[in-house]
């Protein structure tokens, strides 16, 4: 077995993004600039909002975080994302997910500029994508392909199963190893809660996603000996054992399965370092203007 390690490549990732910023910034008398909005205060959302500002600081962006509590109603918000969509100093815009039931979250996402749509979430930055026309991709999906294509993972011809179809991780990855680029051109199969004989579907693939959030979900009779399994899990439990009071669990049993793959990602440690990855590149891209002018 051998560790896709989301340490080392983020870590090396993050040293170019540095650079390439410290170069805009000289030439353009700015820093690329990213707004985070926070509605609530789920646990989960706050850590990944925490770690995306902090990380925007550390390689020289200027970030900002927009809190609300739940209250807050459909046309407020959005009247605030009509409000950074005109601002001219603001580059990339996230509006953090799960929304409050109260809150549509197709509504918000196409509410945000397309030009701003960091995230990649838009409905025309998920059609351009699907083309193969440059857009912003989204964060996790991007991140596991530079992941992919950092340690060389063939792929053309190799059949990619990713378990769960959300907006956010599943389906955009489905479309992201289907297309005609390298890493890309995998035979690839979607599957969810309706899937019959998941497990004969996961065990014919050389490449497993595991997006569906269910601690161990995968275990090492669903998996091919040498299969590359990627788990995008984030499983949060408490625990009297850790500083934090909480336990990260992967979707994927790494214990077992590591056992017969030929590759695997950690948790902590694998795709949720490479998901900061994919949003500081698509934030530095919009700053920069060079997939959408700006
Ligand atoms: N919730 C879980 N992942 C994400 C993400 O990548 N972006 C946003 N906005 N919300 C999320």
């Amino acid at each position: 077995m051998n560790l896709l390690d989301g340490k080392l490549v983020s870590a090396k990732i993050k040293e170019d993004i540095k650079v390439e910023t410290a170069a805009f910034t000289a030439k353009s008398g700015r820093k690329p600039h990213l707004v985070a909005i926070l509605v609530g205060n789920d646990g989960g959302s706050e850590t990944y909002v925490a770690s995306k500002m902090r990380n925007c600081e550390l390689v020289g962006f200027e970030s900002t975080n927009i809190r609300y509590s739940t209250d807050i109603t459909e046309e407020e918000l959005i009247a605030k994302i009509r409000e950074i969509n005109a601002d001219s100093s603001i580059d990339g815009l996230i509006v953090q997910l799960p929304l409050p039931k109260h809150i549509d979250p197709d509504k918000i996402t196409e509410a945000i500029d397309y030009r701003k749509d960091v995230d990649g979430f838009h409905p025309i930055n998920l059609g351009r994508m699907q083309r193969n026309l440059p857009c912003f991709i989204p964060a996790t999906p991007y991140g596991i392909m530079l992941m992919l294509e950092h340690y060389g993972i063939e792929t053309a011809g190799k059949k990619a199963v990713v378990v769960g179809r959300s907006n956010i991780v599943g389906s955009p990855m489905s479309i992201l190893l289907a297309r005609n680029s390298n890493p890309g051109n995998c035979t690839v199969t979607l599957t969810h809660s309706r899937t019959e004989n998941l497990k004969g579907e996961v065990l014919a693939a050389d490449i497993v996603v595991a997006a569906i959030g269910r601690k161990n979900f995968v275990t090492a009779e669903m998996v091919k000996e040498g299969a590359v399994v990627i788990d995008v899990g984030i499983n949060r439990e408490t625990s009297s054992e850790t500083k934090s009071g909480y336990k990260l669990y992967g979707d994927v049993d790494f214990e077992a399965v590591s056992q017969k793959a030929s590759w695997i990602t950690p948790v902590p440690g694998g795709v949720g370092l490479m998901t900061i990855i994919g949003l500081l590149k698509n934030t530095l891209e919009a700053a920069k203007g060079t997939i959408y002018e700006k």
